[in-house]
C-alpha cells in the first residue's frame, strides 16, 4: 500500500526562524462540513472545491513520509472542514499511521458512532470532539443542526472504540454559551474524558463574532475551581493549559489562544485539503506543495523537491500571531478552509 521512498538518512531538524523546531503536521482532508457552525461558515452558499482540486491519500502519504522520514516528525493531526466527511479515512489513516507517528483527529463527532472503531482499527490514537453546548436548542442554533445527542453518542463510541484519550473541544462564547462552564466540566468528571475550554478567536466575521465574545482562560477557571478543586499539571508544548481535579475526578484543560498566546512553543505546519502548506493557522502566505506532488519528479528527485519547499516555507515562519492587535490581518481562507 504505501509509496516506495529513497530516504535513508537520518532526520534533519527542521528549525524555524524563531529558532523552534517544527514536528507537528495538521493535514485538513476536506473542506466539506456536515455542520454549518455560526462562527465558522454561512448557513447557506459555502463553494467547496472540486474533487480534482483535493489531494489524493498517495499525494498525502507522500508528503508525510517526507515530513516524518527527512525532519523527524512525530505527530499529525487530521482535520476538516469535518475530516469524517471525506471517504474512507480509516484508508488514510492507516497509511499514516505505517509512517511510524501518532495519528490524531479533530472531528465534530456526529457520524463516529460508525466510524470510531474502524479508525481505531486503521491506527488512530487520539481524538478530539468539539462542542459547544450541551443543550440541545443551543446546540442547533449554534451549529445550526439539530445533532446533539448524535455527537454525545459519537463520544461514547470513540471511549467504546478505545480511543484514548477522548477531549472535547470547547469553545466559550461571551453571552452564547458561558453559562456553561461547569455543567461542561461535570460532563468531562462524569464521561471521563477531559474537556478543553477554548478562547474564542475573534476573526472579525461579521459583527457578531469580535473581541467581545472572548472570555478570558482564567476566568473559566476561577468558575471551574469555584467547584471543584484543581491543580496545574506541568506544562508541555502544547497549547492547553491542563488542570487535574484532585478528587480523582480526571482532568480538565483550557486554551488560552487570546489572553496568553503559545506561539512562543508552536512547533506546527499544516497543509489545506488542496496541497497548500501554511506556516501558521493565520499565515497570509501558502506555498503550493500540490504542484510539486502533482509534476513529473518521482522517487528521490519529488522527495527533494518536497524538502526545499518545506525548508524554505519553514524560514518565513513568524513570531505569532497579532489577534487583537491593530496590524492583525485575517487570512483569506475561514477556519473551516485552514483546519482550525
Ligand atoms: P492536542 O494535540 O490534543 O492538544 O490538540 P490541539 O489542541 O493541538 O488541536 P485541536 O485540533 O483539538 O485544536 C484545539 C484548539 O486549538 C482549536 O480551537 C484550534 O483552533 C486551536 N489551535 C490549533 N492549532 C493552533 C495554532 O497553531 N494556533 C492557535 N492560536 N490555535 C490553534
Ligand atoms: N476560535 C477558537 N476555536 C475555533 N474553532 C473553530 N473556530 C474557532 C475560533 N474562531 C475550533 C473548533 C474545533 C477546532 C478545530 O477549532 O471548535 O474544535
Ligand atoms: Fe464544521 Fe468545525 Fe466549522 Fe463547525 S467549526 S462548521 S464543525 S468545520
Amino acid at each position: 500500500m504505501s509509496v516506495a521512498t529513497t530516504a535513508q538518512r537520518p532526520a534533519e531538524d527542521l528549525v524555524d526562524p524563531f529558532g523552534r523546531t517544527v514536528g507537528d503536521l495538521r493535514i485538513s482532508v476536506t473542506d466539506r462540513c456536515n455542520f454549518r457552525c455560526q462562527y465558522c461558515m454561512p448557513a447557506e452558499g459555502m463553494k467547496w472545491l472540486p474533487r480534482s482540486e483535493i489531494l489524493s491519500f498517495e499525494e498525502i502519504e507522500q508528503f508525510a513520509r517526507v515530513c516524518v522520514e527527512r525532519f523527524g516528525f512525530e505527530s499529525i493531526r487530521l482535520t476538516g472542514g469535518e475530516p469524517l466527511v471525506r471517504a474512507h479515512l480509516p484508508q488514510l489513516v492507516e497509511r499514516l499511521a505505517g509512517l511510524g507517528v501518532d495519528v490524531a483527529l479533530t472531528t465534530n463527532g456526529a457520524t463516529l458512532r460508525m466510524h470510531a472503531k474502524p479508525l481505531a482499527d486503521a491506527g488512530l490514537s487520539r481524538i478530539n470532539i468539539s462542542l459547544d453546548s450541551l443543550q440541545r436548542e443551543r446546540f442547533l442554533e449554534l451549529t445550526r443542526r439539530d445533532e446533539l445527542d448524535r455527537v454525545l453518542d459519537g463520544i461514547d463510541a470513540a471511549i467504546d472504540a478505545g480511543l484514548a484519550p477522548v477531549k472535547i473541544n470547547t469553545v466559550m462564547m461571551r453571552g452564547i454559551n458561558d453559562d456553561e462552564v461547569v455543567d461542561f466540566a461535570r460532563f468531562g468528571r462524569e464521561r471521563g474524558v477531559e474537556v478543553r475550554f477554548i478562547e474564542f478567536m475573534p476573526l472579525e466575521a461579521g459583527d457578531v463574532w469580535t473581541s467581545d465574545v472572548v472570555v478570558p482562560a482564567d476566568e473559566i477557571l476561577a468558575a471551574i475551581s469555584a467547584e471543584f478543586a484543581t491543580e496545574p499539571i506541568l506544562r508541555s508544548s502544547e497549547p492547553a493549559e491542563r488542570y487535574r481535579y484532585l478528587d480523582g475526578g480526571g482532568q480538565v484543560g483550557v486554551i488560552a489562544s487570546v489572553t496568553k498566546p503559545f506561539c512562543g512553543n508552536c512547533d506546527r505546519v499544516r497543509l489545506t485539503a488542496e496541497g497548500q502548506f501554511r506556516t501558521c493557522l493565520f499565515a497570509l502566505n501558502e506555498f503550493d506543495m500540490r504542484t510539486i506532488l502533482r509534476s513529473d519528479a518521482v522517487g528521490g528527485e519529488l522527495e527533494d523537491q518536497l524538502v526545499e519547499a518545506i525548508r524554505s516555507a519553514v524560514g518565513t515562519k513568524w513570531a505569532g500571531h497579532s489577534i487583537g492587535q491593530v496590524n492583525f490581518i485575517k487570512p483569506k481562507r475561514t477556519m473551516s478552509q485552514i483546519g482550525g
